[in-house]
């Protein structure tokens, strides 16, 4: 392991060495095993003799800090247990713009599963196609030009545009041409991008109350004035956004998080107001590809004949949320202003999963892999909803929904208290509230992602039991 000693200033070089080291052990930056650079090499590092590094590595080792076999290295032999290391720098440091201050910290990692699993938003990661996924892969590998390792295009993999291009259009009518889709880091990206290149500080912009809360955040940290605006049974009241609204963010195919499909009448509203107000509507269809029943209702994107609106989709729900994927479409101007933020934020996603990805639609595994999962979500929310009429028919109304991989259901009582109990008590679901901003809307909301079938009734049965044992 490369080693980092400051020899500036001190005298007595093999003292420093041997001194820095010992502390490194001591306070666990260096751990039992790890190994010391040969002393040929840490004497050249750092521009002093041999014999001095070669004294000071005696010295630890007749110490037991090191210990050492010819030809085999110098290792670290300490009993200690690693500490954490302190954050370095004072209290009084440099600090953040205060618009930073508003935004609550990330969630902590999903590393535990909970013992029921109705987290939102995550698919059930055990049902990925791991076999094609590395055949692809290897594949890929295999074949790979250099160019393909190096830097890609920010824009995204030339094949991926193609074929993702051709799957929307064929499965949601969605029609674009590849050089007006971007591949970002997740659907999360786009936001950041579309902001930069649209909005400037002290704009408005508009998103759903209640609704998802990264791009309110996300806007408000790059100075732009954000309107929560209602969201009725249609999807959101376009006659309540305000006047001089730049850019409006909606959920139309599944509400987030209500769940609700904004009706074709509410699209139309929502396209002449943005018509005739200029603005840009950004669509986001994060997890379309679930739709149970109905016919689907046509993207706003579609019945867009003004080039207002920007699609956004995600790779996250139909395949893994860690290959952070996923792409916007964007009027071709537009587009290309969107290729230089992405350039300038990250050059561009990773290029492998991309190519697995444009693989994986080209040989239509990806479209059998949708019809699979649809199938299989569709029984979970099956038996979520008769579960939740069954168990808490009396305390919830569930809201209907065609599509997605959640469920709400409102309530005219607050349960933001009774949601964080459940969460302590190993059943992992969502209060409503706590994605409100001035709209209260009571209830709890359901991932059915994540959870297996035989999971949801005792899941159920648990939050009833922990309800009754709190109204006791
Ligand atoms: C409404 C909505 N949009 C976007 C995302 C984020 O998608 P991605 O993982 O592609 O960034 C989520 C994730 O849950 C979501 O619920």
């Amino acid at each position: 392991m490369d080693l980092h000693l400051d020899l500036s200033g001190s005298r007595g070089h093999r003292d420093e060495i041997y001194r820095q080291i010992r502390a490194a052990v001591l306070d666990g930056r260096l751990r039992d095993g790890d190994v010391l650079p040969p002393t040929r090499e840490l004497a050249h590092q750092l521009a002093v003799s041999r014999t001095t590094v070669t004294a000071a590595y005696e010295r630890l080792t007749a110490e037991g800090f090191l210990t050492g076999r010819v030809g085999a290295g110098t290792y670290v032999r300490s009993g200690a247990a690693p500490r954490p290391v302190e954050p370095s720098g004072s209290a009084e440091g440099v600090q953040p713009r205060p618009e930073w201050t508003a935004v609550p910290a990330p969630p902590p990692p999903f590393t535990d599963p909970p013992e029921f699993d109705f987290r939102a938003g995550v698919p059930d990661v055990r049902l990925f196609p791991f076999d094609t996924w590395r055949r692809l892969t290897a594949q890929i590998l295999r074949s790979s030009q250099a160019e393909r390792l190096t830097y890609g295009e920010p824009q995204g993999d030339p094949r991926l545009r193609e074929e993702l291009a051709r799957h929307l259009a064929v499965s949601r009518n969605v029609r674009v041409s590849p050089d007006q889709l971007v591949i970002s880091s997740g659907a999360q990206q786009t936001i950041d991008l579309i902001a930069r290149v649209l909005l400037r500080p002290g704009d408005l912009a508009a998103v759903e109350d209640p609704g998802y809360p990264p791009p309110r955040l996300l806007l408000g940290t790059l100075g732009v004035r954000v309107a929560p605006v209602p969201v009725d049974d249609d999807g959101i009241v376009v006659d309540a956004i305000p006047p001089h609204t730049r850019l409006v963010y909606v959920t139309p195919s599944h509400q987030y998080p209500l769940g609700v499909a904004m009706s074709p009448s509410r699209r139309r509203a929502l396209l002449d107001w943005a018509e005739d107000s200029g603005a840009v509507v950004v669509e986001d269809d994060y997890d379309t590809e679930f739709r149970y029943s109905g016919r689907p209702l046509e993207p706003l994107h579609s019945l867009d004949s003004h080039g207002r609106v920007i699609y956004v989709g995600s790779f996250s729900k139909v395949l893994l949320p860690a290959l952070r994927l996923g792409y916007l479409a964007a009027p071709p101007a537009l587009a290309q202003a969107i290729v230089k933020a992405k350039y300038l934020a990250d050059w561009h996603s990773p290029t492998i999963e991309q190519a697995v990805i444009a693989e994986y639609l080209a040989e239509g595994g990806f479209a059998r892999h949708v019809r699979r999962m649809r199938g299989i979500y569709r029984a979970r929310h099956d038996l979520l909803l008769d579960g939740l009429r069954a168990e808490f028919g009396d305390l919830l109304e569930p809201v209907p929904a065609a599509a997605g991989l959640h469920l709400s259901a409102s309530s005219d009582v607050d349960l933001r208290g009774f949601a964080r109990r459940a969460v302590s008590a190993g059943v992992r679901l969502y209060s409503l509230a706590d994605f409100s901003v001035a709209a209260r809307r009571h209830g709890l909301l359901f991932g059915y992602g994540a959870i297996a079938d035989d999971r949801i009734g005792p899941g159920l049965a648990r939050l009833r039991g922990l309800f009754d044992d709190l109204a006791a």
